[in-house]
């Protein structure tokens, strides 16, 4: 399959038209943002660790009973997918308290929670991403009940799947965003990306932090961070 028109580009990532009217490819880029995109960079790297990456989790989660949007990666940060409308919610998985969830409730990061929590933000750069619950997400008729309750359930299996396996690895996983898509059918497909752009990973014997927190934090380190968990992600395949 090839690009054809470019059809949008993201802060990470070009979406491209292809011959099939039912698939895109998406190009994973290094450029970073942070803060809805007031801070600005260049990860080296970033965008095969961030292809590659997401591909094998999509596929591990394809296994396990979660529909995905991908079809086939092309190259190192080229992959085939099918073409989804998104579903405009930030949908976000906790299990130990870190980032906005520290800073909102005013607590330390690093508790670990008896339970996961979930969360959802709307999609809107302009509003800065406002935190919602699901009754907003229907007043704002930004999905159905039946939609809202298909993506929790499958947030979930995400974590649980993930959480396991990111565990054999020696990493804690403390957090990470999930988008969904409709097909046109409107199926709901898990979409968008799983990467350390979007989860928080801890190394779990140091707590080293293993994800884009280096670059949002300026701590340093940020390549070789990205780099340690692909590393550790294909050495498991
Ligand atoms: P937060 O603690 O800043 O709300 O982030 C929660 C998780 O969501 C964390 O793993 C990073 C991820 N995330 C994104 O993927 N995109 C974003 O724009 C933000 C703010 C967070
Ligand atoms: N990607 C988001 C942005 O540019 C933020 C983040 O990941 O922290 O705003």
């Amino acid at each position: 399959m090839e690009k054809k028109e470019q059809l949008y580009e993201g802060k990470a990532k070009k979406v491209f038209a292809t011959e099939d009217a039912a698939c895109c490819i998406v190009s994973y880029k290094d450029d970073a943002t942070a803060f809805n995109g007031e801070k600005r960079g260049t990860i080296a790297g970033k965008g095969v660790v961030n292809n590659r990456m997401t591909n094998l989790m999509m596929q591990l989660l394809e296994k396990q009973g979660v529909p995905t949007h991908f079809v086939e990666e092309l190259s190192e940060r080229d992959t085939v997918v099918k073409k989804v409308s998104i579903v405009p919610l930030e949908v976000i998985i906790r299990n130990v308290s870190a980032g906005s969830f520290a800073k909102r409730y005013g607590v330390e990061e690093g508790i670990v929670f008896d339970e996961p929590t979930i969360e959802f933000s709307y999609k809107n750069d302009a509003l800065g991403d406002p935190l919602i619950n699901s009754y907003h997400a229907l007043a704002l008729k930004l999905a159905s009940k039946e939609e809202i309750e298909t993506i929790k359930k499958y947030a979930f299996k995400v974590n649980e799947v993930l959480k396991e396996y990111f565990l054999q690895l020696g990493v804690k996983l403390i957090d990470f965003k999930l988008e969904f898509g409709r097909l046109a059918d409107g199926t709901i497909v898990l979409a968008d990306e799983i990467s350390p752009d979007t989860c928080r990973f801890w190394d779990a014997k140091t707590n080293e932090k293993l994800d884009k927190d280096r670059f949002r934090r300026d701590m340093g380190g940020v390549e070789a961070a990205y780099q340690e968990i692909f590393k550790r992600v294909t050495e498991a395949k």
